[in-house]
């Protein structure tokens, strides 16, 4: 690995200090209002996709985009949490900034594996842009490798992938696993004829790397380049997942900026993907993108995604901060489907969990349950074979205004709706989830942050992330039941107040 791979342009300890100090000063006037209290997100600046997920040395460890100078994209460095137990976390130093000539422009999106010498190593994407100053003549990106003994301190290694081609607009967001022996990498492609693809590379010492084959083309000419790609064993099959850029919106499906999804199929080394199910999207909300998954010291699949405020405004920049990931979720296989639930460890974060019961209300009537909640996690159980009114749910960070987030089961639809259309702040808009009503019961779990609502139906089978900025003042949560021929039936609804994830307080 020689020049101009690892030509420094700049001291990283100095970079970081120098990053870090913005991040204390964007954080003095940090405003609060819909700052995550149960969500990881920095303590300040812009955050976009989740990076490096892994257990090292005892510890959880989550690095992220991050632009430590402003609260809009841009001046990719890696930001850094840890946790022992996937419930609290600690804000630990930046972890990477821009300090080589070929990631002047940004250190991109990658991930992290316990090496064969016992380090943590990251593999990720040395950014520039072709023109030096922007994406109109397309980038220069090469996969590159740095190494860690503690997690927090890295050593570059440089680039380890160059680009083979210089009609290539995009390559990048590597994804490594090791497997009988041998370590793989997947990331993402545009080809010079502007096509989606995964490319697959495999090498014996974790430094030298040899093209295996694409091992995924997106079928649609409209997709020209897949983002974030990850490839995962899950029981007897394997995922293939990427955040496709280009996809257009059909139906209730893909109406996001970009969307995020799998497909199943099987796979063994040296061999192609076989597919096996349709492409299905990860999460049905509005802000769900460039998710990666990692492997539990149990044995458990997890995942992190970002929630992407794409559709502007966004109202927290004006804050001092942008972005968040989801909670923690655990993925299992579902048929052709991916069950994504919160961990169980979440649960711990529950305060003054309060039992409503059963709840029957009358056409068109409500109750309001909670007079202010910052946070909650709610489970509720709606009957629907006995119901009969034609729309049963919440209205979320509901103020003295009307604001509200409607999350409700509509019967005309047969889906799940989450409706942002009484928002004063952000991006409006709903987006709805399909239900399987089988059992006659339509279980659902709430998780509610400050700026952001997560709704679990029927144990994880689908699964929605939306930002709810909520206008001033309390933030009640109200059941309703709107028009049909007769009453909705609850079976069970309770609440609990979530804590913080923070181990120190921010201030
Ligand atoms: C996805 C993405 C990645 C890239 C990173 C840059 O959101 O565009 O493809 O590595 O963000 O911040």
């Amino acid at each position: 690995m020689n020049q101009p791979t690892t030509k420094e342009n700049a001291d990283m300890s100095a970079q970081l200090d120098k990053a870090q100090k913005s991040i204390d000063r964007l954080f003095a006037t940090r405003n609060d209002r819909w700052y995550p209290q149960c969500h990881i997100a920095s303590k300040a600046g812009w955050i976009n996709d989740p990076n490096g997920l892994s257990y090292y040395k005892g510890r959880y460890h989550a690095y992220f985009q991050l632009n430590p100078y402003g609260s809009e994209w841009g001046n990719m460095h890696w930001g850094h949490v840890s946790s022992a137990d996937l419930v609290t976390w600690r804000r630990e130093p930046l972890a990477m900034a821009p300090t080589l000539e070929v990631e002047k422009d940004g250190v991109f999106s990658g991930s992290a594996v316990v090496g064969d010498d016992g380090r943590l190593t990251i593999y990720y994407t040395g950014h520039r842009w072709r023109n030096g100053v922007n994406e109109d003549e397309g980038n220069l990106q090469e996969q590159c490798m740095a190494v860690s003994s503690d997690g927090i301190h890295f050593e570059k290694k440089g680039v380890v992938i160059p680009c083979p081609d210089d009609k290539i607009l995009h390559f990048r967001d590597p994804k490594v696993w090791k497997m009988g022996g041998l370590w793989y990498m997947v990331f993402g492609v545009s080809t010079p004829a502007h096509r989606g693809e995964i490319w697959m590379y495999t090498s014996n010492d974790m430094e030298h790397w040899t093209f295996d084959r694409v091992v995924y083309r997106h079928p649609d000419p409209e997709v020209f380049m897949l983002e974030c790609p990850d490839m995962f064993p899950l029981e007897d099959k394997w995922v293939i997942c990427y955040s496709a850029m280009g996809l257009k919106p059909h139906g209730f499906e893909a109406r996001n900026h970009n969307n995020a999804g799998y497909v199943i199929g099987s796979w063994q080394p040296g061999g192609d993907f076989q597919q096996e199910t349709e492409f299905h999207l990860w999460d049905d909300g509005h802000n769900f993108y460039a998710p990666q998954t990692f492997q539990a010291p149990d044995g458990r699949r997890l995942v992190f995604g970002w929630m992407s405020p794409f559709t502007e405004p966004i109202p927290m920049q004006e804050d001092g901060w942008c972005g968040q990931f989801t909670v923690p979720r655990e993925v299992t296989l579902a048929g052709d489907h991916l069950r994504c639930l919160p961990v169980r460890e979440f649960s711990d974060l529950d305060q003054d969990r309060q039992d409503f019961g059963s709840i029957e209300l009358e056409v068109n009537g409500s109750q309001d349950l909670v007079d202010d909640a910052q946070t909650a996690d709610i489970a509720m159980e709606i009957d629907l074979a006995k119901s009969q009114a034609e729309r049963i749910g919440l209205e979320i960070h509901r103020t003295q205004s009307g604001d509200h987030t409607l999350v409700c089961y509509d019967d005309q639809l047969g889906r799940v709706v989450l409706d942002r259309h009484c928002n004063t702040y952000g991006d409006r808009g709903y987006r709805t989830a399909p239900v399987d009503k089988s059992s006659g019961k339509l279980k659902l779990r709430i998780i509610v942050d400050r700026g952001s609502i997560e709704v679990v139906i029927n144990d994880g089978l689908e699964i929605m992330s939306s930002y709810s900025f909520p206008a001033e003042g309390p933030r009640g949560i109200r059941l309703i039941a709107e028009s049909g021929e007769g009453k909705a039936l609850i079976d069970s609804l309770s609440i609990a107040r979530l804590g913080t994830i923070w181990e120190e307080p921010d201030r």
